[in-house]
């Protein structure tokens, strides 16, 4: 009972790897300041032989951390025991085949697979990480918990906080734009709500130095035990296809946490012997907030077993530095410069054969309303993992008949003004919204028709445009 004594935190860099146990809330290395991983003595844990033996739990929803899709895969994140587990949910998510989707990307029919994590409680995959966390919270006896945020992070510990009545929620966010949606959670759900003059990054910053003086628990994707809870938006991928690897898994890039546990996943599942090789991996970046594709497409930063190359990283955040570069997109959630799972994102593109591809906030957009249009509908965030495909395919790294996962990260809803204005009529509006980011039209879009309030005028209409 309580926290598991086959598992341990690790530093991340090959030269330090020191061990630290599972009772400390650590961010980084206390002895050289990489970052922390889980890790397991898996020899010593109960690890099922095959994954479709998950599938059994399945007959076991009225318990409601089986029910969870994330503690569903409890055996694969074992770091604590099952009484410590919480959960509101979460993880309840959907593998959908989009074939009008896989048209706009040019793949076959029943080739693209969107994997809506809109669906979590939350609204975002947030929820998967969060319950981690709150688990390994609740073990140590945290009572305050903190986050810097885009929006997403600090709607799910609002939320956690709400329903679970187990920590406060302080939340720190930049004075830029956070969409309403996520700011309206945090603040219905009764967060603490820090808004600073500053961008995320320099919230990020804040938090970190705040947390760390208050002793408040952090809940930023550099808890460790965050992205364990996120591994499982693998095992639900494999589980909805029948535990059959894909060729290709495409995800956007922002602070690198979903990327990080992606990779984590799939080394641990095939060092395990459950599957017998790795997916390709594609992070896509939005064109305004593209450190990791500069830094891995252009500056050729690699993990080097553990050991990247830091004069690269340190030459570029200096330029960053002194040029006052700033992240700038409409994909707000991922409006991030200084991505703090770098590292660990590296690792998985080098597992999985990665690569790295940014688009603009235009492809996005259009990529959001194919989405929509033909599937789940997402925010602009989600939608470049949908864009990043279609310019791979373009390019022939994503062959026609490959089997691609497309991760949409956050719910339609959560920021419905980009959504209203790119299908608006009003050029002004569309503009004023629109207009900053260098998106010059809506290519796909569905116009509401302004119709008088007179029944014959009314029909007419339908007839015409249907
Ligand atoms: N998509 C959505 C909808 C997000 O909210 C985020 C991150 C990402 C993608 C990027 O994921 O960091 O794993 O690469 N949102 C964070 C937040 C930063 O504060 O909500 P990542």
């Amino acid at each position: 009972m309580g926290l598991s004594e086959h598992a341990f935190q690790k530093c991340l860099s090959s030269k330090c790897g020191s061990q630290f146990d599972l009772s400390r809330a650590l961010v980084d290395c206390p002895h050289c300041g990489s970052l922390v991983d889980i890790q397991y003595d898996w020899d010593r844990l109960p690890v099922p032989n095959a994954l479709a033996d998950f599938s059994q739990f399945w007959t076991q929803r009225n318990n409601p951390t089986r029910r969870s899709g994330v503690w569903r895969f409890h055996e694969l994140i074992p770091f604590a025991s099952q009484d410590l587990l919480v959960t509101v949910g979460e993880g309840q998510t959907l593998l959908q085949k989009a074939d009008e989707v896989a048209k706009y990307v040019d793949l076959d029919p029943g080739c693209l697979f969107l994997q809506y994590e809109g669906m979590n409680p939350s609204g975002s995959f947030k929820d998967n990480g969060m319950c981690a966390a709150f688990t390994h919270a609740r073990a140590i006896g945290a009572e305050r918990a903190a986050c810097a945020s885009t929006g997403n992070t600090s709607a799910s510990l609002s939320m956690y906080c709400s329903v679970t009545r187990l920590m406060k929620a302080v939340i720190f966010i930049g004075s830029g734009k956070i969409s309403y949606g996520k700011l309206s959670q945090a603040l219905d759900y009764g967060a603490l709500t820090i808004q600073i003059l500053g961008d995320f990054d320099d919230a990020m910053d804040r938090v970190k130095q705040v947390s760390q003086k208050l002793g408040i628990y952090l809940v930023n994707s550099v808890n460790a035990f965050r992205l364990e809870g996120q591994k499982s938006i693998i095992f639900r991928i494999l589980e909805s296809m029948d535990w059959q690897v894909p060729d290709w898994i495409v995800v956007p890039g922002g602070n690198l946490g979903n990327s990080s546990a992606f990779g984590k996943a799939l080394i641990e599942l095939k060092q395990l012997g459950l599957i017998d090789h790795l997916p390709r991996l594609a992070v896509i970046n939005s064109s305004g907030a593209k450190t990791l594709f500069e830094l891995y497409h252009e500056k050729g930063l690699r993990w080097n077993k553990g050991l990247p190359d830091k004069e690269i990283e340190l030459q570029y955040f200096n330029k960053m530095e002194s040029d006052q570069s700033k992240a700038s997109t409409l994909a707000s959630a991922i409006e991030i410069n200084r991505p703090v799972n770098l590292h660990k994102c590296l690792r998985a593109l080098d597992a999985c054969d990665g690569v790295v591809r940014q688009v603009s906030d235009q492809q996005a957009l259009d990529a959001k309303a194919k989405i929509a249009a033909g599937g789940m509908g997402c925010e602009p965030a989600s939608a470049t993992s949908v864009a990043g495909a279609k310019i791979l395919r373009e390019d022939g790294i994503i062959g026609k008949s490959d089997r691609v996962v497309c991760v949409l990260t956050g719910h339609q809803l959560k920021d419905p003004n980009i959504t209203v204005a790119y299908h608006s009529t009003d050029r002004q509006e569309f503009e004023r919204v629109l207009g900053g980011y260098g998106v010059k039209k809506a290519s796909f879009p569905n116009h509401a028709i302004g119709v008088p309030n007179d029944l014959d005028a009314i029909i007419k209409a339908i007839k015409l445009y249907s």
